[in-house]
Order: structure tokens, then C-alpha cells, then sequence
């Protein structure tokens, strides 16, 4: 199955009430992983990567693993996606390689970490939906801040401060405005493992506030405009299993108390619109558990297969968890593969933009 434009994979999962991860990749381990799990899950899937990890993989590398994660699993609806993409010029590189969606990262400025302008969000958005759908490439946007700034990501929001959250109504305006095909929604999540910043008595981590009731309001004004089940994502979805950060620290890790976002609180979003559910340090959690584990273990090992491999296992294990969490699992067969050549002439014949 050749790579499937990520509109149509939200759109099939909108028309079952169902998640889709879109998980962060580097390297072929973690490509290796995430496909596996898809596969043995039968869950469509969207691999993302970050301007980061197309610097890492020096773009032709992800480029080529991905082609090979095409190849060994024809019955996987899988799309390429760029993470925070952020500028035009990010995007059309992306498209370049052949990625089937983009997000343009608008909510920030170029620099991704200082807040842009409402005006400047819809303007660059808009030139990047025209360029991308041409091409029958899907594009997502953000609206609002996450919190936090790890990864070097972020305007670096305090966890309380909810000035930054989706307006709904302005959800709508933006989406009319620029034609975007799904919208990452600020609703009070953040990038990394220390999410929360807040602590109780004992220094345990408590769990992010989320606004949750946003999705449930944006959703519904979209649907009010003529836009039902319009496709919603959840940035910052980590949900730092306790296991994973005591496994880090067991083998001799220094990580601080750390909490992410509770599954119900995904499900709950999934129920209300929510279909893509992007998760990046869980993956690295485990992986990092399972290399920490083999060097206490091991001390004599020193070929790399001998912790890539466990490493690789720990990450499968995880995203098969999270397919089948979030409700993807089953759903790879459901439908035929569109091309970016009919998504483009389907754009054609569908305006995006009011
Ligand atoms: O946007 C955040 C993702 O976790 C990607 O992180 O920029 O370190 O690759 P990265
Ligand atoms: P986490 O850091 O919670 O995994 O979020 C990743 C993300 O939103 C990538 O865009
Ligand atoms: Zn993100």
C-alpha cells in the first residue's frame, strides 16, 4: 500500500469514533517498532518527524526507512508527517521528500518559541494549505499554546496560565480562513515528561489540568459551521507511565517525579473528536529503560544490537498498548488507499476555504 494522505486516515477514524497515534521516529529501530505494532494490530498509522529528526536522519535517511516500512507492510494505511513544521519553507521540504502531511506551526514564530499573531498564524497556514493541497497533501495547524518549552519547543507557558487555550469561535474563523484539514488544539498539555510541574505533599507529580471541555465546545461550533466531525489533535499526549520512569530510574536514571496525561482523559477526547493523539516521550521512556537496563545489567556488552534490540522490543510493546488504547486496532483493513493524486483532485473540486 503506497502512503495514504493523513486526511483520509483522521476521516476514516472520524467515521468510527476512533485515535490514531501519530508517533515521533529518528531511526529505524523506532520505524521498525511502530510498524510492527501496526502490523500485528492491523492499525492504520501516522509516523511523524520533527524538524529535528529530519536533521538527525539527514532527511534522505527517514526518507529511505520509510520507503522500506512501506514495502515489508502493504496492508498498513500508513502516513508521513511532518511534526511542528515552521515555516513555509519547512513545509515544502517535507513535501519535497514525499511526506503525505504537514503541520504548519503557525502559533509560534519561525524561532518556535515566540507567540505569533493571530494574522500571522492564518497567513502562513493559508500559503501552506494552497501549496500542499495542490499536491493532495493534508495539512494540520495549531491554534492557541501548549504549555512548557522542552524540546527545546514552546513559548514556555506556565501550566496554569490558561490565556493560551483554543477559542473556540476563533477555531472556527481559523479553519474557514485557511482550510486546514484537522487542528491541534491548546487545551492545557504540554510537550516532555515533566508536564505538570505540580507536586503534592510528597513530591509524587499530579496529573496536568486539562480543559477538556474545550474539544467538546470547538467541536460543536465547527459542526454549527458546516463542519461535522472535523478532525481535532492532541499535542503533548504522553501519559509517562509510572513503570517506564521507575525502570529509568532503577538503572540509574535521574529522572525528577514526573506525570503525563491520563488515558481516560484521551479517551474522553477521542469520544469528542479528538483523531490524532501525537506521543513522543513515551517512546522514549521506554527505549531509554531498556538501554539503561542492559548497560547495569550487562556491563560487558558492547555491541549495539544487544540493547538496540531490547530497546526496539520495549517500544513495540508500548505503541501496541497505545493502538489498542486508543481504538485503532482492527481498523487497517477498513478501506482502500487514496493517492495524493486523487486527494489533490478531490481538493480541487472541494474548495478548502470560505
Ligand atoms: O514536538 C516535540 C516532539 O517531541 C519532537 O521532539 O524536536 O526533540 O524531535 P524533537
Ligand atoms: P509528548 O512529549 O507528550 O510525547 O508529545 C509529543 C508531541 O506532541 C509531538 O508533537
Ligand atoms: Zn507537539
Amino acid at each position: 500500500m503506497p502512503m495514504v494522505p493523513m486526511k483520509q486516515i483522521l476521516e476514516e477514524a472520524a467515521k468510527k469514533g476512533y485515535g490514531v497515534g501519530a508517533y515521533n521516529v529518528n531511526n529505524m529501530e523506532q520505524i521498525q517498532a511502530i510498524m510492527r505494532a501496526a502490523n500485528e494490530t492491523k492499525s492504520p498509522v501516522i509516523i511523524q518527524a520533527s524538524r529535528g529528526a529530519l536533521q538527525y536522519s539527514n532527511l534522505i535517511y527517514l526518507k529511505k526507512l520509510m520507503e522500506a516500512a512501506v514495502i515489508e507492510n502493504p496492508e498498513v494505511p500508513i502516513a508521513l508527517h511532518l511534526d511542528h513544521g515552521n515555516s513555509f519553507e519547512t513545509c515544502k521540504t517535507a513535501i519535497g521528500l514525499g511526506f503525505t502531511s504537514v503541520m504548519m506551526d503557525g502559533s509560534l514564530m519561525e524561532d518556535g518559541k515566540s507567540i505569533a499573531s493571530y494574522e500571522y498564524n492564518v497567513d502562513v497556514t493559508r500559503r501552506v494549505v494552497e501549496y500542499a493541497h495542490e499536491r493532495g497533501v493534508t495539512v494540520e495547524a495549531e491554534l492557541g499554546c501548549l504549555g512548557g518549552i522542552e524540546d527545546g519547543h514552546g513559548a514556555g507557558i506556565a501550566v496554569d496560565d490558561d490565556t493560551h487555550l483554543t477559542d473556540p469561535d476563533q477555531a472556527v474563523d481559523f479553519v474557514q480562513k485557511t482550510g486546514c484539514d484537522c487542528l491541534a488544539v491548546a487545551i492545557g498539555t504540554s510537550h516532555g515528561a515533566y508536564k505538570t510541574l505540580r507536586y503534592d505533599k510528597d513530591g509524587n507529580a499530579l496529573p496536568p489540568r486539562l480543559a477538556l471541555d474545550r474539544i467538546e465546545q470547538v467541536e460543536k461550533k465547527m459542526e454549527a459551521a458546516g463542519y461535522p466531525s472535523y478532525p481535532l489533535v492532541m499535542h503533548g499526549s504522553s501519559s509517562v507511565p509510572q513503570e517506564l520512569v521507575e525502570i529509568v530510574n532503577k538503572y540509574g536514571g535521574k529522572m525528577k517525579a514526573a506525570m503525563g496525561v491520563p488515558m481516560q482523559d484521551i479517551q474522553w477526547g477521542i469520544e469528542r473528536g479528538v483523531r490524532k493523539i501525537n506521543v513522543d516521550t513515551d517512546g522514549r521512556l521506554a527505549i531509554t529503560g531498556a538501554i539503561r537496563k542492559v548497560f547495569i545489567e550487562h556491563p560487558e556488552k558492547f555491541d549495539p544490537r544487544d540493547y538496540l534490540k531490547p530497546a526496539r522490543e520495549a517500544l513495540y510493546e508500548l505503541i501496541k498498548g497505545k493502538m489498542k488504547d486508543f481504538g485503532t486496532a482492527g481498523h487497517a483493513g477498513d478501506y482502500a488507499p487514496m493517492t495524493l493524486e486523487e486527494m489533490a483532485e478531490l481538493y480541487k473540486r472541494q474548495p478548502a476555504t470560505v
